[in-house]
């Protein structure tokens, strides 16, 4: 980019979610207008941009028609054909490059960048076919997990391969021809992630690394920083160095979440990558001087990194529709606490499993700041 963006500019988001709707209002409250590109009217990103642009994804047309209304592009989920964003690659710069949405979208070649780059991983194999996968499976031992390449988000497209007889034939089965990539199960100690920020000029920031605790295999609570007693400096700087070599690597221009697992054995092991904001970095909003939303917005734009020093110990513990299931939730309760910041992106039908919203707590400890955000969280649907 020869230029930075000035207000009025218009930044456009591949992408209708949760995540492009909270970088669209900091985009709007520095100046720029924003487009969104989404296949359904009703999602969480038109509510707060300029305008949407309403088609599949890979509508050539309406990319095209997309490409010339904006001055950049980027993307808040990884779920986009590659045609596509090369197709808005020769109209306008598209940050990260669609080089870095090709490896990372696709598990596989993320798994063999990351081994070909000598990053930690867990150990796995690409199946071929049910001969191949019992082979696997008895090389990697049980349990392990069979995932499925492309598409996959919060554990859907993965078949854990357990220790009965018939479990690796059941997971073959369920799979249905999409579980292509094998994994160890891994005896973790907890998940974190680092964010790693990289602007147009290769200067790079970090977020993190961030606790992260899953249920379901959905992203539950975060918390931000990892006391010293759960994670060593030593190790919490080590897992900077992977997100900045990372970056460096893919000549990453956004944002790169690199998930990691860290086993019981102390170890370091890159799960997956995502070139975008990210769940866990939600608590940025109230816990950084620079929101992650606010950052991707300032690199697209060609502006200078903003500062991530962390304002004070933060926690966020996602809203998922499972709490709708027995009438709305009583947000009047989960506001009775003061620290408490209620984030809803605006979706319609509440159902299990689906993000709704998150609520965010900072406090003098991480350990109170996770405490007060659970508590709120259980209170809207406590009796
Ligand atoms: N090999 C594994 N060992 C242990 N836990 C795993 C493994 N793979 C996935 N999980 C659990 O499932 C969660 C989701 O899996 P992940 O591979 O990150 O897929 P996605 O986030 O795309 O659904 C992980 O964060 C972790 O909690
Ligand atoms: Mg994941």
């Amino acid at each position: 980019m020869s230029r930075s963006l000035v207000p009025g500019d218009v930044i456009g988001i591949v992408g209708g979610g949760q995540l492009g709707r909270m970088a669209s209002i900091c985009a709007r409250r520095m100046g720029y207008r924003t487009i969104i590109y989404t296949e359904e009217a009703a999602s969480p990103g038109p509510q707060w941009a300029d305008q949407c642009v309403v088609g599949a994804l890979d509508n050539t047309d309406l990319l095209t028609k997309f490409g010339r209304q904006v001055d950049v592009v980027t993307y808040e989920t990884e779920h986009i054909p590659l045609a596509s964003m090369h197709l808005l690659e020769r109209l306008v710069p598209v940050y990260p490059s669609p080089h870095v949405l090709s490896i990372t979208q696709h598990r596989q070649l993320e798994k063999d960048f990351l081994l070909q780059n000598g990053f930690p991983l867990p150990a796995c194999a690409t199946i071929r076919s049910y001969d191949h996968l019992v082979q696997e499976v008895s090389r990697l031992n049980r349990p392990c997990v069979l995932k499925t390449a492309t598409g996959g988000y919060d554990g859907k497209g993965q078949w854990k391969v357990g220790l009965q007889d018939g479990d690796v034939a059941a997971a073959w089965k369920a799979a249905n021809g999409r579980g292509t990539v094998l994994e160890e199960w891994v005896d973790l100690a907890f998940e974190c992630s680092v964010i790693g920020a990289r602007a147009v000029d290769g200067t790079m920031a970090f977020y993190g690394p961030l606790l992260n605790d899953h249920a379901n295999h959905i992203l539950d609570v975060s918390v931000c920083p990892i006391v010293e007693s759960r994670m060593s400096d030593s190790l919490r700087a080590e897992a900077r160095e992977i997100a900045a070599a990372l970056c460096t690597k893919l000549d990453v221009v956004g944002l790169l979440c690199v998930e990691m697992f860290v086993t019981t054995s102390g170890k370091l092991l890159v799960n997956e990558l995502a070139p975008r904001t990210h769940n866990s970095g939600h608590l940025t909003i109230e816990g950084h001087v620079t929101s992650q939303f606010e950052q991707i917005m300032r690199i697209v734009a060609g502006l200078p990194l903003g500062a991530v020093d962390q304002i004070r110990p933060a926690a966020m513990a996602n809203l998922l529709g499972d709490l709708w299931s027995a009438g709305p939730p009583r947000w009047d309760r989960l506001l009775r606490h003061p620290a408490a910041k209620l984030h809803l992106y605006g979706k319609l039908d509440a159902k299990p499993g689906r993000k709704m919203g998150h609520v965010t707590a900072t406090a003098d400890t991480p350990e109170a700041a996770a405490e007060t955000v659970q508590r709120a969280r259980a209170d809207l649907v406590g009796g």
